[in-house]
This record gives structure tokens, sequence and C-alpha cells, in this order.
């Protein structure tokens, strides 16, 4: 099965010369990064914590541990998926990290990558006051793991989240067993608001939003993601449009809406008349906007 670009890491006897290693081997291939990972030494490490089953990266002292013929064999296997298919690395390992907690993901979901994670760390402040939520909801939730996250980050309220995806529903409600949450959040599927009843305070998504243009040049590594997580027609925004329209009766008075537009959200601002805050990030990331229900008004 192995090609001669793996010997390398035959030659690792720690942790470390692993790291090193595979960065190397992971530089001299066209890979594209952003999955979870930006480069190819983050991507090393993230092999390092699946390959030592460790939920955080490798501090020196545990980078000086021997490895294994076994660890080995399994990095090279890895690797080897990573190269020759393009395949994310989080699909080969079913394990993603988001706001520093695990999810599992498989090809049935979107890989965790969201700028919202920010948001939910800092409880959305300063940009929502956190006393004020008590229902979130979530449209197209995939991994489940902004809805979850947010369960995690606000213990006392209740949060539903929908997708239209009956496999990514099937991994959300995986997730919400493995993460004890399956009393704070309900996972519905559904065509965006479809099956959804009552107020909420705060929705927010992340939805498909890449235009057609743009889906036809993806790095190979998008092609392992589900079409229907990206694909969002001519300008990107079918799915942004009918968020905006419909999500007026299930806002609270003072109910908010947040929305990542990404490589749309030019288009987003152009193509309706309202008021859009576009949040800033501190760690990175960008393109996601806060709208106030009073806001969401159409001509
Ligand atoms: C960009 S992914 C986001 C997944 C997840 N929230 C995240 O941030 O990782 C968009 C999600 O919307 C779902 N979706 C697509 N069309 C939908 C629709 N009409 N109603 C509900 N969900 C939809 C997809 O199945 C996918 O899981």
């Amino acid at each position: 099965m192995m090609d001669t670009r793996f010997e390398l890491i035959d030659r690792c006897t720690t942790f470390n010369e692993l790291l090193h290693d595979m960065e190397l081997i992971l530089n001299k291939e066209h890979l594209f990064y952003g999955h979870g990972t930006g480069n190819a030494m983050d991507e090393s490490m993230a092999i390092l914590m699946y390959l030592s089953e460790s939920n955080d990266v490798l501090d020196e002292e545990q980078l000086k541990t021997s490895i294994s013929d076994q660890v080995q064999e399994k990095a090279k296997e890895v690797l080897y998926q990573r190269v020759t298919e393009s395949k994310p690395l989080p699909y080969i390992t079913n394990e993603a990290y988001f706001c520093g907690k695990k999810f599992y993901v498989d090809e049935r979901v979107l890989i965790p990558r969201s700028p919202i994670a920010e948001l939910i760390n800092n409880r959305f402040e300063p940009w929502l006051n956190p006393n004020s939520i008590n229902r979130v909801l979530e449209i197209g939730t995939g991994s489940g793991c902004i809805a979850l996250s947010i369960a995690e980050a606000f213990s006392d309220i209740e949060v539903v989240a929908t997708d239209i995806s009956p496999d990514a529903i099937d991994v959300a409600r995986l997730n919400t067993k493995a993460h004890g949450l399956e009393q704070q959040v309900e996972i519905i599927e559904s065509d965006l608001f479809e099956n959804v009843s009552g107020l909420f305070d705060l929705i927010i998504t992340n939805p498909p939003y890449v235009p057609d243009k743009i889906m036809l040049d993806l790095p190979k590594e998008y092609l392992h993601e589900p079409h229907m997580a990206l694909a969002a027609g001519e300008k990107g925004l079918d799915f942004i449009s009918r968020i905006l329209h419909d999500a007026p009766p299930f806002l609270t008075d003072n109910g908010i809406v947040i929305i990542e537009a990404g490589v749309a959200s030019e288009n987003m601002e152009k193509g309706f008349n309202m008021p859009f805050i576009w949040i800033d990030f501190e760690i990175g990331g960008e393109g996601v906007a806060l709208i106030e229900a009073s806001h969401l008004k159409f001509d």
C-alpha cells in the first residue's frame, strides 16, 4: 500500500521526530489547508494528537516520548490518505475540534471551522447581553458543533437545531449524545424553518453560501464535503435570502440573527437594504453579520 514518500517515517523514534518528518512530507505535496488546520505544521500536530489520543497539543515532555512501530504505521496510513486522496484530515481521524471540544465528523457533514466559535467562546459579548438569551435556534447544524457549543456555554438555555440532511441529523444526534446534551438540545430534520415552532432570542446560522462559479474552482479537499453544505446558487445567497425573509415570525421583539456569509458577504451587503453589523474577529475569520429583528424589513 505504501509508496516511498512515506519512508521517512520509519526513521522516527519520538513524537517530536515524527512531527517534523510529517511536516516535511506534507510540505512537499500540493495540499489545501483550511479544514481545521492552517498549514503543514498544524496538521502534523493534529495527526500527533490523534495518534496519541490527546485532546490537546503535545507539550515538550510528551514530544520526547518514544513511539511504537504501530504508531509509525498508523502515521503512514493517515498521511497516505491525506496525500493521495486529498482528504481533509478530520475525515480520516473522524474528529474535529470546535470551541475547544471534540466532535465526531465524517463525510456526511461539513468540517467545523466557522469563526462563530470565537463568538460562542466570548458568550456573544460585546455584541449581545448573554443574560438576554433564553432560546436559540441554529439553522443548518451539520455536525451540531455550533448548537452544542452554545448549549455548553449557556447551560440554562434551550437550543433547537435543524438540518435538511437526514445524514447530518444522524451525526448531530450522535454528537448531542456524546456531549450529554440531549435534555438541552433538540435536533430537528427540517427545511430551514419548516418544522420549527416558537420564538427565539437568537437565530444563528452558517448556511451554504458558496456561489456557483467558486464551487467550480474549489480545492479537491472540498469535494469530500457534502455539496449541499456548500452550494448556494449564482450569488451564494439562495439560503441566506430565504433565512432573512423567513426569520421574523420566529424572533422575539429584541431577537437577533447572526448569519455567516463568508465569500458571499459582499453580495449579501449589496443584495439587501439592511443595516448589517459585520463582526470583527480577534483570532481570525470574517464574513459574519448580525442583524436585529426590528431591522429585518423588506421593501
Ligand atoms: C455550511 S454547513 C454548516 C454546518 C455547521 N453548522 C457548521 O458550521 O459546521 C450548512 C448546513 O446546512 C444544511 N442545509 C442545507 N440546506 C438546508 C435547508 N434547506 N434547511 C436546513 N439545513 C440545510 C446542510 O446540510 C449543512 O449541514
